[in-house]
């Protein structure tokens, strides 16, 4: 459990909070790039770690995100005309280019400088990895992007998802590095008949209760989980943890990747989900099944501050109770839910906005939850004492892979040691 003051210095990220600020001292991939993929097209409205902002590519294909209102009379930019290298707002036709500068103001007479005073906030962007990235920190401190794998193949060997998750970051963030969940919530019932078996290992099946150890590192940790597999040999899970919200997710084989976990705010996320193969593009039903379709939907998203913004949302979702189907529940699945995705969605948003974890009671499977927690509470306590995250400072250490093994060795350390080659990136 946390106490209340530990649980809000999780979980708050605006402007100002400790997290806030440790968050903005990393790149986050907001945005699809296909989301905005045509020059001087329709702007995009998006929220990120509690500030309102319009993304729009200009006519030259530069993206700028800037806010989300004009510094004239606070108008929404988002209905404004996205001509000639800039956002033009069409309330009095004031005009911003992607650096945030006014590059035109119209209502003012000839001879006037004004244009010259005024801005509009602005933030670097890059396009990477198939994703428009938005670094929110001082300029001054404003590393270079972390070397993921996922985002370094072609754009043929990778596919990207995006959609709205309602409820706080770390929320989704623990469901990803908890992997006794996978032998209960994501379990299939009569197991060699049933369709929800899919990628399914036995061992995950028959072992709920794996031994799970964390290895802390340079870039955030690894943990691997042991469970018994047949014949005196162990199945290990290792997932990979990247701060502040990356994860890597073993599976058998590639493709596979993982998620990351942007805040809205501090009760909604936008979730970017990575599937990738090292070697070779994929396959059409290898990218249709990592574009989620067709649960997952575009769609305008009314925030209950009544904000609008643009971004999916699964179709199963909290107001029809993700179609949970009890008959399912009683003879296919162990939740009645469809969806491997959305039975984490229904549990991480079923606690609440921001879940009081002053009220829970943690176990033996919940290490890897409890250091992540540590290492995020230490490293915003840190950088308010003025020590930088060092994490965001080396890209290179990014450069890894989840691992997914049966072997006879049962030592963490020592399997780490042996199979160190499998958890490295080699993009
Ligand atoms: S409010 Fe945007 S130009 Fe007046
Ligand atoms: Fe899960």
């Amino acid at each position: 459990m946390l106490n209340v003051s530990d649980n809000e210095l999780l979980t708050r990220t605006g402007p100002g909070t400790p997290m806030g600020e440790l968050f903005r001292r990393f790149w986050h991939p907001v945005l699809l790039a296909e989301e905005l993929s045509e020059p001087d097209g329709t702007p995009v409205r998006l929220r990120v770690l509690s500030e309102d902002l319009v993304a729009f590519r200009d006519t030259d294909g530069k993206v700028g995100i800037i806010d989300a209102l004009c510094p004239h009379r606070r108008a929404g930019m988002f209905f404004g005309r996205n001509e000639e290298c800039g956002l033009r707002c069409v309330y009095h036709g004031w005009k911003f280019d992607v650096h945030g500068r006014c590059v035109d103001m119209p209502t003012e007479p000839l001879d006037s400088t004004f244009k010259d005073k005024v801005t509009i906030k602005a933030y670097p962007t890059a396009e990477y990895g198939g994703c428009i990235w938005i670094y929110m920190g001082p300029p001054e401190k404003q590393p270079a992007l972390p070397d993921l794998e996922w985002a370094r193949v072609p754009d043929s060997q990778r596919v990207l998802s995006r959609w709205l998750q309602e409820c706080n970051y770390m929320q989704a963030v623990e469901g990803e590095i908890d992997s006794a969940h996978v032998s209960w919530l994501h379990a299939p019932l009569q197991v060699e008949a049933s369709p929800f078996r899919g990628r399914f290992n036995d061992a995950i099946i028959r072992d709920g209760a794996p031994q799970i150890t964390v290895k802390p590192t340079d870039y955030g940790f690894c943990y691997g989980a042991r469970r018994d597999a047949d014949n005196g040999e162990y199945y290990w899970r290792v997932t990979q943890w990247l701060l502040p919200t990356f994860s890597l997710i073993p599976a058998h084989g590639f493709p596979r990747g993982g998620r990351c976990w942007i805040p809205i705010d501090d009760t909604h996320i936008s979730v970017i989900q990575y599937n990738y193969h090292p070697e070779r593009p994929l396959t059409e039903a290898e990218v249709q099944r990592g574009k989620n379709s067709p649960q997952i939907q575009p769609a305008r998203y009314r925030l209950p501050d009544g904000v609008t913004i643009d971004i999916c949302r699964d179709v199963l979702n909290a107001d029809n109770d993700y179609l949970i189907d009890r008959e399912l529940q009683r003879t296919q699945n162990f939740t009645g839910i469809q969806v491997i995705r959305t039975q984490d969605t229904a549990m991480t948003e079923s606690m609440g906005g921001i879940v009081d974890r002053t009220q829970e009671h943690l176990g033996t499977t919940d290490v890897a939850v409890i250091a992540a927690r540590r290492r995020l509470l230490k490293m915003a306590r840190d950088l308010e004492d003025g020590v930088e995250p060092v994490e965001a400072l080396r890209p290179e250490i990014y450069n890894v892979r989840a691992v997914d093994m049966v072997c006879t060795e049962g030592d963490f350390s020592h399997f780490m040691d042996l199979y160190a080659e499998e958890a490295v990136g080699k993009i």
